[in-house]
């Protein structure tokens, strides 16, 4: 008997096993923390079966004592909340926080000093789980040991982009074997045989270095974080939190789509009344510098005029548009601005472009101007002039600023103290906190920022809602011809990867594939290269319900909306802001159907409902319950889809638009044409 005592005695000081799990509310999801072998680590479960399976969790530091072995684990506390919290702007307007929290301590055997907590929170579709680390030293991150450790990997498929390569996010989303994934961003969508899907992801990235996952066996990859110039990964003084580490579950690719779990755990609104966020429709004086019909430069072919400004708020006011972007209007434009980006002015106009003028001209129209800062990545220079660049657009009646960070990989560039410029990576934890103290800053001057080139989406639009939306993968402009179009597959396949982070300004709506570039080598891209959009027409569409964002850009030249005003009525048509939103039918990189209802708004009943689907290559027919729409109404369906013979490749304006009656019981027939579309409004009648 004292002998027995005696042996547990031994066991829990040394090689204790202790778990502690935690059960989603459906209790189909399991998380399940463990000491084993002394090891903080972490599996989950779904339906009784592993998913990942033995994670490790810590962190190395440059001095301190590393989170890294001889831990035991202890519960610290449970709670179980179930609310539901309202957007101001969103896909939805109510979200649904539903989950049970779990948090555990990492207490190491011989360094009572030396421990670490772990906050889980577990919803039905999915997991987040963040570290407190206690203490007030000096810390510098040299490793994070969080892993996610894929069971079964070589029955799972990976749809991916590369990080940290010289395009940031702008890469083409690969589909491969999981065992082949080497170095992925997130959000890192994966699908088993089996039919189960799993996204990888983080939520809240504040103060912090972005994580990508890097392989490092099979199935098990590890958190990498962005580097800073000097090889740190991320600084800290005092106790601190990391960014949540999620992942979304769902047994069919739209319940990816249809999860809201990084918004749950993202901190509510910070900034009170955010009435002055709108979302809203513009164009911009834009395609036209893409396609080389105009340059952002100074010169004969300067795109930011005074003029054609105010001729694009004409076009805007008459077609419902509420701002005219207007890009290249400040001095630094000339030459190589993407190496220039010291000399971006952000108060000084290019003398044919007059700010003052235009912006009156907008409030007669009422038509906004939105804000443009290019900054090719230059960072130091930025931050010196941002506060007089908000001025002067807050003085100017603007209220949102397209932001861009154009700069190859590690580029962005931040003057130290002694006047050195260093190198720093989108990701980086300097370059993260830039963009929280710009969107921050444009707070205080009710600017909305939509920033392209931006680090990924961690769902920071709640706590900030003037975020109103970022770029941060490829978007329209790679189909202007200055690179490799994005195929057919693109649009369905950001919408299960890329979109799963939130809102893209994407840029859709290009009606004309006829347009000639004279690329920089000289030679002419045109119709027979197929440099252009590599959709249909009616793909296009698609477009503005599939791809969510409360702001959404007409991109074409107004001209070309005028030579098909058919078309064009779907882009005035819709809204940009939902109450409602339901993912109905997809695959991964292969088609999805959306159907989203109007919010109440200015300039919208919130009556109608919208529906946008999208397939690759594969022309595809898909049958559509309509009972997403409100039973005992009835709709006119005004149906914009391929017509019979549209393919992207040959016939791409080939489109059918017709008008019928229906209601929430009647099944609808959409047959899409290769790289394909269809858009409908379901007008309440
Ligand atoms: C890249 C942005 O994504 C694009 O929309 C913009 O026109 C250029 N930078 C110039 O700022
Ligand atoms: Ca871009």
């Amino acid at each position: 008997m004292r002998f027995f005592v005696f042996v547990i005695f031994w066991f829990s000081l040394t090689v204790s096993a202790a778990e502690v799990s935690v059960l989603s509310p459906n209790k189909k999801l399991k998380l399940v923390f463990s000491d084993s072998g002394n090891i903080a680590q972490y599996r989950v479960e779904y339906n009784e079966k592993v998913v990942l399976g033995s994670s490790k969790l810590g962190f190395t530091f440059a001095t301190a004592a590393p989170m890294y072995r001889d831990f035991t684990l202890t519960e610290k506390s449970r709670n179980s909340v179930d609310v539901v919290w309202a957007q101001p702007w969103g896909e939805q307007t109510n979200i649904r926080d539903h989950h049970n929290e779990l948090i555990v301590a990492f207490s190491h055997l011989h360094n009572k000093e030396n421990m670490f907590s772990v906050q889980a929170r577990v919803f039905d579709d999915g997991i987040g789980f963040r570290y407190i680390v206690h203490g007030n030293n000096e810390r510098t991150i040299t490793r994070e040991l969080t892993e996610f450790n894929f069971v079964d990997s070589h029955k799972a498929t990976a749809y991916w982009i590369p990080a940290h390569g010289r395009e940031r996010y702008e890469y083409l989303y690969r589909t491969t074997p999981l065992q082949e994934v080497y170095k992925a961003h997130t959000p890192f969508t994966v699908k088993y045989d089996g039919g189960l899907h799993v996204a990888i992801h983080e939520a809240a990235l504040v103060d912090f270095a972005g994580m990508s996952l890097d392989k490092q066996e099979l199935g098990r990859f590890s958190a990498s974080l962005a580097p800073s110039h000097d090889g740190a990964l991320v600084r800290k003084v005092g106790p601190f939190k990391t960014p949540w580490r999620t992942i979304t579950i769902g047994e069919e690719a739209v319940d990816l789509v249809n999860s809201y779990i990084a918004l749950n755990l993202n901190e509510p609104n910070k900034l009170g009344d955010v009435s002055w966020v709108e979302p809203g429709k513009y164009i911009g004086i834009w395609w036209g510098m893409h396609i080389d019909k105009f340059t952002w430069g100074s010169g004969e072919k300067h795109g930011a005029t005074t003029e054609r400004t105010m001729a694009y708020m004409d076009f805007a006011a008459e077609h419902g548009f509420d701002g005219v972007l207007v890009e290249g209007w400040n001095k630094g434009w000339d030459g190589d601005w993407i190496a220039n980006s010291e000399l971006f002015s952000f108060t000084q106009s290019y003398p044919d472009f007059d700010l003052k003028k235009v912006t009156d001209y907008g409030k007669e129209k009422g038509v906004k101007l939105i804000g443009h800062h290019e900054t090719s990545g230059g960072i130091t220079n930025y931050e010196a002039q941002m506060g007089d660049g908000f001025a002067l657009y807050e003085s100017l009646g603007v209220s949102q600023i397209k932001t861009g960070y154009v700069a190859h990989g590690q580029n962005l560039k931040v003057k130290d103290n002694n006047g050195n410029m260093r190198y720093e990576f989108t990701d980086s934890q300097r370059v993260v906190n830039h963009f929280i103290h710009n969107v921050a800053t444009a707070a205080k001057y009710k600017l909305s920022i939509n920033t392209h080139e931006s680090v990924k989406d961690t769902g920071l639009r709640r706590t900030y809602p003037n975020w109103i939306s970022r770029e941060s993968a490829r978007g329209q402009e790679y189909n202007s011809g200055w690179a490799a179009p994005n195929p057919p597959e693109h649009i369905p396949m950001l919408a299960f990867t890329r979109m799963l982070a939130g809102p893209m300004d994407f840029t859709p709506g290009i009606f004309n594939f006829d347009y000639v570039r004279i690329n920089d080598g000289g030679k002419e891209w045109g119709k027979g290269d197929n440099m252009r959009p590599r959709t249909t027409l009616a793909k296009q569409l698609a477009q503005y319900v599939v791809l969510y964002s409360p702001i959404q850009m007409a991109a074409d030249l107004p001209e070309n909306y005028l030579a098909k005003p058919d078309a064009f009525q779907f882009i005035k048509d819709v809204p940009t802001d939902w109450s409602e939103t339901k993912a109905l039918q997809g695959e991964v990189g292969d088609f999805i159907a959306i159907a989203r209802k109007s919010r109440k708004h200015k300039d919208y009943s919130g009556d109608d409902w919208f529906f946008g689907a999208v397939t690759d290559e594969k022309a595809r027919t898909l049958n559509v319950s309509l009972d997403f729409l409100d039973s005992d109404e009835e709709y006119e369906a005004q149906v914009y889809v391929d017509a019979k013979d549209a393919h992207w490749e040959n016939n791409p304006y080939a489109i059918e638009i017709t008008r019928k009656t229906v209601s929430s019981i009647d099944v609808i027939k959409l047959d899409l044409a290769p790289s394909g579309g269809a858009a409908i409004r379901f007008k309440k009648l």
